[in-house]
């Protein structure tokens, strides 16, 4: 980062106090005397411990573990008919970007290779504004009701009082909420350990909206596919890497950087017509659920490449702040309820992990200038001048006006049933498909393997048979080969309704 750069650790600066006063001696500490009390005057010394006493910040309350890099987003395909975003107006055109991946339970210093959906976090510079691609590596989530996130996050924490974690709080969970079923079975199929942060996807996983000039939108699904490919560890892989070298991602995405071996991916996405959106057979707004390639396929939009390391991990990956409200002009939220929550929460842990102002550091600033009526507040370092801090007669800023309207489809809330945590049997159809036509038996195999080994913890048997009825549900093979494994009886398919029978 521009301000970051200037620091190295050869550049033979000398040795000063905080404001900027040449120091002699680090280890110096004024006392009275030889072995006398220490002096209230020694501002050097007081500063020394007094700063280090406030280094930590709040780690993220999710994705508190990962690593980053900088790099560019290219544009190398005309998206103009379905996006007015300045950053597309040009193919060619590049923009500076920070990516940050992540695990997602564990804390700041937990295993790389956990088995944990991965965070990838894009922020994109625009010259309109920074445009923030939050995303991760599987194309679904484990949720369609945003009430039950902070619900679903802590049985993947630490038990109040054990402060262990615990397979029963965590299957307690999933077997009581069986639309997770899709991401679960993503979660326990190798693509659940990806080897190393490069060789994995992205997906948008909501359906997001892109507005063109002439104020038409489509929905909109985003890939970002690794050019090196999807590559996985297995299960023991992956355990005994969490052993030997817990920060496996970060020195592999590091080293790869280093050595000019550049981490790249191809940027598509998949578009529907709100026309189509009506008919579609799934709820566009219901993140469980995908768009089928063979219907909606992917279009190419750009490139993605990391070249550059971080010269300071505390200032440029740890300060970054993302969030999928960071929206620029031509692309917008669309009513996923989830998405609209995240559209709070993460300005809203910015302000309590970072502070007010954090989108004024370094890292978060946008390269574009930024002028509103927000002022002071603690680390307000870019205050604006003398700008008026209110909307001023005599001196008023420019106003671009918003060119179209997308609120014809405002009511527009999905084929879907009103009760979002309502399970049909259409739930079971993606996962259905992905055990059967997607996996393959080597995939299949893995899959029951890698359950079996975590549902052994279960010491509950009302929990164990309410999640092996679920995939029974997905298919009687896969439940019967965990219960086979596990050395239990086999149950029987969780009872749904018809789609037909849900409340409208
Ligand atoms: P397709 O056969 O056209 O696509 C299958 C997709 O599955 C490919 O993108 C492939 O990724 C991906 N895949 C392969 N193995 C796994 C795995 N272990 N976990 C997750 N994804 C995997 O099928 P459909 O589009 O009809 O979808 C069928 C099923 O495929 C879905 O129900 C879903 O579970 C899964 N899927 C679908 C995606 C979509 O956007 N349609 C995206 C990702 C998964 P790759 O690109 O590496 O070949
Ligand atoms: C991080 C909340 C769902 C992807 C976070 C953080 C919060 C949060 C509070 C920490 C942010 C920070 O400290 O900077 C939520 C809520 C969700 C939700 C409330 C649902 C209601 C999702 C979904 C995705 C996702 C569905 C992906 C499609 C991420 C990523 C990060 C993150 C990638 C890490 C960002 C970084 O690297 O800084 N989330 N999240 N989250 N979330 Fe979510």
């Amino acid at each position: 980062m521009p301000s970051n750069q200037v620091f190295n650790t050869k550049d033979g600066a000398t040795y000063t106090t905080s404001n900027g006063a040449p120091y002699p001696e680090p280890y110096e500490a004024q006392r009275i005397g030889p072995i006398g009390p220490l002096a209230l005057q020694d501002f050097h010394h007081i500063d020394l411990l007094a700063h280090f006493d406030r280094e930590r910040i709040p780690e993220r309350v999710v994705h508190a573990k990962g690593a980053g890099a900088h790099g560019y987003f290219e544009v190398t395909h005309d998206v103009t008919d379905i996006s007015m975003a300045k950053l597309f107006s040009k193919v060619g055109t590049k923009a500076r970007t920070t990516v940050r991946f992540s695990t997602v339970g564990g804390e700041s210093g937990s295993a790389d290779t956990a088995r944990d959906p991965r965070g990838f976090a894009i922020k994109i510079r625009t010259e309109e504004g920074n445009w923030d691609w939050v995303f991760n590596n599987t194309p679904v989530f484990f949720i369609r009701d945003p009430a039950k996130f902070p619900h679903f996050i802590h049985t993947q924490k630490r038990d109040p009082q054990t402060h262990l974690k615990d397979a029963d709080m965590f299957w307690d969970y999933l077997s009581q909420n069986p639309e997770s079923a899709h991401q679960v079975m993503i979660l326990f199929s190798d693509r659940g350990t990806p080897d190393g942060y490069s060789h994995e996807h992205a997906y948008s996983g909501h359906t997001y909206k892109w507005v063109n000039a002439k104020g038409e939108f489509v929905y909109v699904q985003v890939h970002v596919l690794a050019d090196k490919g999807f590559k996985t560890l297995n299960n023991e892989q992956a355990g005994a890497l969490a052993g030997e070298n817990p920060d496996y991602g970060i020195q592999g995405l590091f080293e790869e950087i280093e050595k000019g071996d550049f981490p790249s991916w191809t940027v598509y996405v998949q578009t529907m017509t709100p026309e189509q959106a009506e008919k579609f057979r799934y709820n566009v707004l219901d993140l469980t659920k995908v768009w089928p390639h063979a219907d909606y396929p992917l279009r190419p939009v750009g490139k993605l490449v990391l070249n550059e390391n971080p010269q300071n991990y505390f200032a440029e990956i740890e300060q970054v702040a993302f969030s999928p409200s960071h929206q620029v002009p031509g692309a917008e939220a669309s009513a996923d309820p989830v998405l609209q929550s995240r559209l709070f929460s993460y300005p809203d842990t910015h302000r309590h992990r970072l502070g007010t102002n954090y989108q004024q550091l370094p890292v978060n600033a946008p390269v574009c200038p930024v002028a509103n009526f927000q002022r002071d507040g603690a680390m307000a370092f870019n205050n604006q001048g003398s700008r008026p801090n209110y909307q001023s007669s005599i001196q008023p800023l420019t106003y671009k006006s918003r060119a179209y309207t997308t609120a014809k489809h405002e009511q527009f809330i999905g084929a879907c049933v009103a009760d979002l945590s309502e399970v049909t049997e259409l739930d079971f159809e993606q996962p259905r498909a992905l055990y059967q036509k997607v996996l393959g038996e080597k995939g299949r195999a893995a899959l029951i393997h890698n359950l079996s080994v975590h549902m052994k913890g279960i010491k509950s048997k009302t929990i164990l048979e309410r999640q092996l009825s679920v995939w029974a549900a997905v298919d009687q093979t896969l439940a019967d080969g965990i219960s086979k494994t596990l050395g239990v009886p086999t149950v029987k398919p969780l009872q749904v309704k018809k789609a037909s029978e849900a409340v409208q």
